[in-house]
């Protein structure tokens, strides 16, 4: 059989097939053509291959390429002083309601071309690359302005054409409220709805709609009316929910169908129940919890219990996660939350894909899939999860390429 490229003698990490493990198929090849996986299997089974490229991996392990399904990677300048006052004992609560926080980032941002915001954003973006990320999430949300939301966006798509990797984008207007609309939260929504969403979606810029439900970011009933307005857009959404207290947005956002629900440390039984019933993934931020010193823990077990699948993320943002590292992250859900190793590792592939809607497209080594793949100088798989700061990453496939 004819193909582009063939990785032969590999250890493949598929998370193909059933709900829980890795798929492990020890004498494996994976064989692509025109960027898409044509085999992922047992060397033993596979059809014979005529390949233009054959590439021996000498017993490395394959994994999918990681996605990194939740972040805030596009901002304009950073927050070191505000982790100084956090360090002097000022909570992050405080410091968003004396004007700092996401406003701090709102300033920075506005002032900022899109190449200047591309530029600062390259580093993160490269740093991800470089644990073998193929596919992340970019939400805008630090412009809260129709014009500095549209520029994060544009800013987003294009780090998918300096970069070899897969970029989707959120449109993240309720993320705070901007000065301008001090003391009328409403009418921000207002905005959001009837003029931000609709010519975010004219312009192509968004592939989802997310909001920050909270005491200091928006209600359950504002965050209704973004949902709303997306689903008149065709737009899916997703939710920063029960972060810091239990608003129920978790099942506001699965009543709506939502990709996701993030965050999720206040997340009680009816919002377990709602997601379980949705399909709504729940993405876990264990760098956010880490840094912000939270004590409440996540339900996982209930989520486990539930069938909810767990994705976690690094919720790159300048405030409350300055994290860009996926293996790190992993190492921090397993520390922080207990996730296994299996967990962690279908939470940067299988769920992170499935918590952007792109199930179909990448997170498992399945033939028909985008070869996205990451090669790994590794013994075995808990390897990815165990280590921290060091990048065992041999080589990175996307699409093929
Ligand atoms: O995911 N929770 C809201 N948004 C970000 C924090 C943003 C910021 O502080 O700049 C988060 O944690
Ligand atoms: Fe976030």
């Amino acid at each position: 059989m004819q193909c582009d490229r063939i990785w032969t003698n590999a250890r493949l990490v598929t998370m193909a097939g059933a709900r829980d493990g890795l798929g492990i198929v020890d004498q494996g090849v994976l064989a692509a053509t025109a960027g898409r996986i044509i085999y992922a299997g047992l060397a033993a089974e596979a059809p014979a291959f005529d390949a233009i490229e054959t590439i021996d991996c000498a017993g490395r392990w394959i994994t999918p390429g990681l996605i990194d399904c939740h972040t805030h990677l596009v901002h304009g300048g950073d927050r070191a002083h505000e982790f100084e006052l956090r360090l002097n004992g000022a909570s992050y609560e405080e410091i968003a309601r004396a004007g700092g926080g996401i406003v701090s980032t709102m300033k920075a941002t506005r002032g900022a071309s899109e190449e200047q915001l591309v530029a600062s954003a390259l580093p993160r973006l490269d740093a991800l690359i470089a644990e073998g990320v193929t596919t992340i999430e970019i939400k805008s949300g630090y412009g809260l302005a129709l014009d500095a939301e549209l520029r994060m966006l544009r800013a987003a798509r294009a780090l998918g054409t300096h970069r070899p990797v897969g970029v989707v984008t959120t449109f993240l207007g309720a993320h705070a409220l901007p000065p301008e609309y001090a003391g009328d939260a409403d009418g921000y929504i207002d905005s959001v709805c009837n003029e931000m969403i609709p010519a975010v979606a004219d312009a192509g810029l968004a592939d989802a709609v997310d909001a920050f439900c909270e005491g200091i970011g928006f209600s359950a009933a504002q965050t209704g009316r973004i949902f709303d307005a997306a689903a008149a857009r065709g737009l899916p959404v997703k939710l920063h929910a029960e972060q810091l207290s239990n608003l129920h947005g978790a099942a506001l956002a699965a009543r709506h169908g939502a990709l996701s629900a993030d965050h999720l440390e206040y997340l009680d039984d009816d919002g377990i129940a709602a997601m379980a019933k949705a399909g709504t993934v729940a993405t876990l931020l264990p760098g956010a919890f880490y840094f912000v010193r939270e004590t409440k823990l996540p339900p996982i077990d209930a989520l486990r219990a539930a069938g909810v699948s767990i994705a976690i993320a690094t919720d790159c943002n300048p405030g409350t996660s300055p994290l860009t590292s996926l293996l790190l992250t992993m190492n921090m859900a397993a520390t922080l939350f207990r996730l296994t190793v299996d967990e962690c590792l279908a939470g940067v592939t299988r769920n992170a894909a499935r918590a952007l809607g792109l199930q179909d497209e990448t997170g498992t080594l399945d033939a028909g899939k985008s070869c996205d793949l990451a090669i790994w100088d590794i013994e075995r798989p808990a390897e990815l999860v165990y280590r921290m700061g060091l990048n065992p990453l041999h080589a990175r496939v996307w699409r093929g390429k």
